[in-house]
């Protein structure tokens, strides 16, 4: 179970280095029981990974705010890509970076690393039979999705869909309200949720300004203010979660 956490401003938080290629990381929420975190992860520029190919046990998930990185020598993740990767495939031999990036990565649970020393393609690939509903997401171009019209006209706000487990309906989105943007976006509070602040801000009903580059978790039954205004617009990338 993860406790609440925030409104949290990463520029508060203090880096600290994640694995031995030098990336680094700031732990947004981390579920002490499970593992499975939320982090805002540094990619330096011409990063090289580790060169072997492995697995891990928990899904992964990530959405680059800025800059690149590179999966299998050549396919570039862009600001604004998203990849959704079950548990159990076989990615890395040859991941890197050119100008590097600024991510979130989330991982399922405390992440193990599983060795393949005979890959069967440079490409990632399932190791069995893949089970998990939400599928596997290479490189989501967000930056060309068109966004959808959501709520009455009232509360007009829009919304791309970035992935969903279509049993739990658990899902992953962005969120976008337009400038001037008035009204009431209440979220319901039976299940976790996430916040990121991409750009811009919102109000809340209790008056607190949700910022950019701030992160907000909210456990399961968190009375929550609702959204009630948004002066200069936003962007908000969001996580509903099944359980805890
Ligand atoms: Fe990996």
């Amino acid at each position: 179970m993860r406790s609440q956490v925030g409104p949290l401003n990463i520029d508060t938080l203090a880096w600290e280095s994640l694995g031995k290629h030098g990336l680094r990381r700031k732990v947004l929420s981390q579920d002490q029981d499970t593992g499975a975190v939320t982090q805002y992860v540094q990619i330096p520029a011409n990063w090289k990974g580790g060169g072997v190919s492995h697995f891990h046990s928990c899904f992964e998930e990530a959405f680059i705010i800025e800059g690149d990185v590179t999966l299998n020598g050549r396919d570039d993740l862009v600001t604004g890509s998203y990849l959704y990767r079950p548990s159990n495939i076989v990615h890395g031999h040859d991941e890197g970076a050119n100008q590097g990036c600024m991510c979130i990565i989330r991982m399922g649970a405390q992440m193990d690393f599983n060795l393949v020393h005979d890959p069967e393609s440079e490409e990632e690939y399932p190791l069995e039979v893949m089970t998990d509903p939400r599928g596997h997401v290479l490189d989501l171009r967000t930056s060309e999705m068109d966004w959808t019209g959501q709520g009455d006209e009232d509360n007009r706000y829009h919304f791309k869909l970035l992935s969903m487990d279509p049993e739990t309906k658990a899902y992953t989105a962005l969120l976008s309200l337009d400038p001037g943007w008035n009204g009431r976006l209440s979220t319901g509070n039976e299940y976790g949720r996430e916040w990121f602040m991409l750009l811009g801000s919102w109000k809340r009903e209790d008056g607190t300004t949700f910022d950019a580059n701030t992160y907000y978790y909210a456990p399961p039954g968190t009375p929550h203010a609702a959204v009630t205004s948004s002066k200069d617009g936003c962007i908000v990338l969001t996580w509903m979660h099944a359980e805890g």
